[in-house]
């Protein structure tokens, strides 16, 4: 009998491990039997994607047609089912349309800026913010999104800085992989999962002066070891079912009609068998470009070169056709993309599941989805300054000014993309200080300035009045969230408004300063953070950002979140990141500055090295950098072998104790340098990272493992090699105060 079970459970282990791959040959079957019945005008559709903001009688009759593959930007699911409906009955093609939507940082409940949630550096909020939005989301009959953001952003003028993960290539592609298991589930035919999507492709990051828009210079090597990654990571190791195409032309080339980076590189390197979809109107903006003649040649170009869906340009519903007909197009690249669109369909299981369930309970705003984006909230603050351990706040404390315009912003704290976000729903600082403390403090509001950029300092004096009345002034200021995100962007980095002048104000009561800072970017804030005892930075922290910042303020949490970026200390020293590649003079700070020059010293070219006469070296901020309630030291870095082989793993331990007095969590990072290589490589690189709790006094052995192929560059010959020779090994907790060992690959 029992024998009879196992014999019943080893088959049925045998099926399980061919299912995956069945079910995959059973998709392929479906999409050719799909693909034979359409007609090249219904292929072409397929490739069609159409915003449906204002839908109309024109766009029903696109559908019916079976000229529409996907539509973007409608929200209602009456409006959507019906639009199903035409596509399922009315059109004989009978192919579900896929509806999609820029879902960045949560639906409904709006979850920390990206930029903010890479500072948490853990992947489980990451994943957990996204299923949240996924869950959200589909609800809706959404199945697609526009997220996650991988580009690698060094500089903070772009706006778009705060959609993305950073500057870190390791760190980007953790927190991105995570965002795509969040999103896709378990499972993409599950009605909760959405299809998530790369973007994007590629170097967008690098425009030009942080202009968005603009053009980018990154030759294959650096595209290779820096921006590639993160797509790489996210395609082979998380499943991202799509990927976008950038706007900026990269060494003269739109992404949109890239075939290098579109086929050789993503279908044949990676075997990607997903969709790729331009950005919006990315095909017929390659005229203006200047690598396109007219909206034909863009559609040619876009078709031949790899592009599957053409996002609202209508080029290839308009030419496409045509360009078969003449023999410009092969109709086999029409086929491929319709494959790559089909398959998508099936794998989110739209064909055996078109509509929305109307008459589900609503999970908007669920209490776990508030708690979820809470918790998000509190890992991504970062500590900056805690002079005198003015933070958390003593309970003896019994009256606070809460000043600034950021105490009660409810729009702005939800920070940019959220097309859904309700300001009605946000929970802003004060009034979660009033709710949660407001029976143990007396609380003097006075915001000083009505929003970030208000220049009138009218507001002033009731500001002063209210912080001298209080043992201890919360100042929130910052960044409106209009000021970062797509299309703006910064010349300056420092505050706007008359903040600087607030603070000042601040600082003249001589009352403990507590400068809570929210923004999109690292902000140029020197001066505040000299004149603050305390200051955290908050990024733009979503939904429950309130109820986050009081319970940190009072010690309910702690900080443990570290930098993503570095912060400079003046916007002249952008580019600015922790893993530059190394140079020949670097600073050594014992260069002299604007004023301590002597008048005619004669210059020489002797003893020079990288740096501003004006701004020196150093910036504010480290990436990886962030204190917390607590302290921790390193000690005791061991590798297990100083000399390996290609295939082996290193073994790395190191001890870290919790030396304050309260329990916290620190980020252990781990950081590589290649010494001599074939090519030069940078200063150091993060190579893992993970997030330890200690009680106060409490010591643990970290370990980590790293497989020596993760040692591996693209050498002068653009290959993926390891090369041997000496590494350094660094531990810590940011990217400059860290512990050293070295070791060989042989
Ligand atoms: C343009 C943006 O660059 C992209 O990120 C976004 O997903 C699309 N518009 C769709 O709204």
């Amino acid at each position: 009998m029992s024998k009879r079970i196992y014999v019943l459970l080893f088959i049925l282990l045998c099926l399980c491990r061919f299912l995956p791959a069945r079910a995959q040959e059973d998709i392929e079957t479906r999409v050719e039997g799909i693909l034979s019945t359409l007609t090249l005008r219904q292929k072409i559709g397929q490739m069609n994607q159409l915003n449906a903001r204002k839908p109309d009688e024109k766009l029903y009759q696109q559908i019916r047609d079976g000229e529409v593959g996907s539509i973007l930007n409608a929200e209602d699911p009456v409006l959507l089912n019906r639009l199903q409906q035409i596509a399922m009955e009315e059109c004989n093609a009978r192919v579900p349309l896929l509806f999609a939507r820029d879902v960045i940082h949560g639906f409904k409940t709006i979850f920390p800026i990206p930029l903010g949630q890479a500072a948490s550096f853990n992947p489980e909020i990451v994943e957990k913010g996204a299923r949240v939005a996924a869950l959200e989301t589909s609800e809706k009959g959404i199945r697609w999104t526009f997220a996650p953001m991988m580009d690698i952003s060094r500089d903070a003028r772009w706006g778009r800085i705060a959609e993305s993960f950073g500057e870190d290539t390791y760190l980007s592609g953790v927190m991105g992989m995570a965002m795509v298991r969040g999103f896709q589930g378990d499972d993409l035919a599950d009605p909760t999962s959405i299809a998530a999507c790369a973007k994007h492709f590629v170097a967008y990051g690098a425009v030009e002066g942080g202009r968005d828009y603009n053009v980018s210079y990154i030759p294959e090597r650096q595209l290779r070891k820096t921006y590639l990654p993160p797509f790489e990571r996210s395609i082979r190791e998380a499943g991202c079912a799509t990927l976008m195409t950038s706007f900026n032309s990269n060494d003269g080339i739109p992404p949109s009609a890239n075939r290098f980076l579109l086929r050789d590189l993503l279908r044949d390197e990676w075997g990607f068998d997903g969709v790729v979809v331009s950005d919006w109107a990315s095909v017929s903006m390659m005229i203006r470009q200047g690598f396109c003649e007219d909206r034909k040649d863009a559609a040619r170009k876009s078709a031949l070169a790899g592009l599957d869906m053409d996002m609202t340009s209508e080029c290839f519903v308009d030419y496409l056709e045509e360009l078969v007909r003449e023999g410009d197009v092969p109709e086999s690249v029409i086929d491929q993309a319709v494959r790559n669109i089909l398959r998508l369909k099936f794998r989110l299981g739209l064909f055996s599941n078109p509509y929305t369930d109307l008459s589900k309970v609503s999970c908007m705003y669920a209490p776990a989805h508030l708690e979820a984006a809470r918790q998000a909230a509190a890992e991504s603050f970062v500590l900056l300054k805690n002079t005198g351990n003015l933070l958390p706040l003593s309970r003896d404390i019994r009256s606070v000014a809460v000043i600034g315009p950021l105490a009660d912003a409810p729009h702005d704290q939800l920070g940019t993309w959220c097309f859904d976000g309700e300001k009605e729903m946000t929970r802003t600082p004060l009034q979660a200080i009033r709710e949660q403390y407001g029976d143990q403090v007396t609380i003097h509001y006075a915001p000083g300035l009505a929003f970030s950029r208000e220049q009138s300092v009218t507001g002033f004096d009731a500001a002063i009045e209210a912080a001298q009345q209080a043992e201890v002034i919360l100042l929130f200021i910052g960044e409106e969230s209009i000021l970062s995100g797509e299309a703006h962007c910064l010349a300056g980095l420092d505050l706007v408004g008359a903040q600087a002048e607030l603070v000042d104000a601040m600082k003249a009561t001589g009352k403990p300063l507590v400068t809570i800072i929210m923004a999109g970017r690292p902000l140029t804030m020197g001066k505040q953070l000299a004149q603050s005892d305390a200051l955290l930075y908050a990024w733009h922290p979503g939904t429950m950002g309130g109820p986050a910042l009081a319970g940190m303020l009072w010690g309910e949490t702690a900080p443990s979140g570290k930098l993503p970026v570095t912060f400079p200390a003046h916007v002249g020293q952008i580019p600015l990141y922790y893993n530059q590649e190394r140079i020949g003079r670097p600073a050594n700070r014992k260069e002299l500055l604007l004023d301590q020059i002597p008048q005619e010293a004669r210059q020489s070219s002797l003893g020079n090295t990288s740096y501003y006469l004006d701004a020196g070296f150093d910036p504010l901020f480290v990436f990886g950098y962030g204190l917390s309630y607590t302290t921790f030291t390193y000690s005791g870095l061991t590798l297990s072998r100083e000399e390996l082989s290609p295939e082996e793993t290193l073994k790395v331990s190191v001890t870290l104790v919790n030396t304050g007095s309260r329990e916290g969590t620190e980020v252990v990072q781990l950081y590589i340098s290649d010494l001599y290589a074939s090519v030069a490589t940078p200063e150091k690189e993060l190579k893992d990272f993970c997030r330890v709790t200690l009680k106060p006094g409490e010591s643990r052995m970290v370990e980590f493992e790293l497989p020596v192929e993760n040692l591996s560059l693209w050498n002068i010959d653009m290959q993926r090699v390891i090369e041997p020779g000496k590494f350094d090994l660094m531990i810590g907790g940011n990217s400059r105060d860290v512990l050293k060992a070295s070791f060989r690959v042989k």
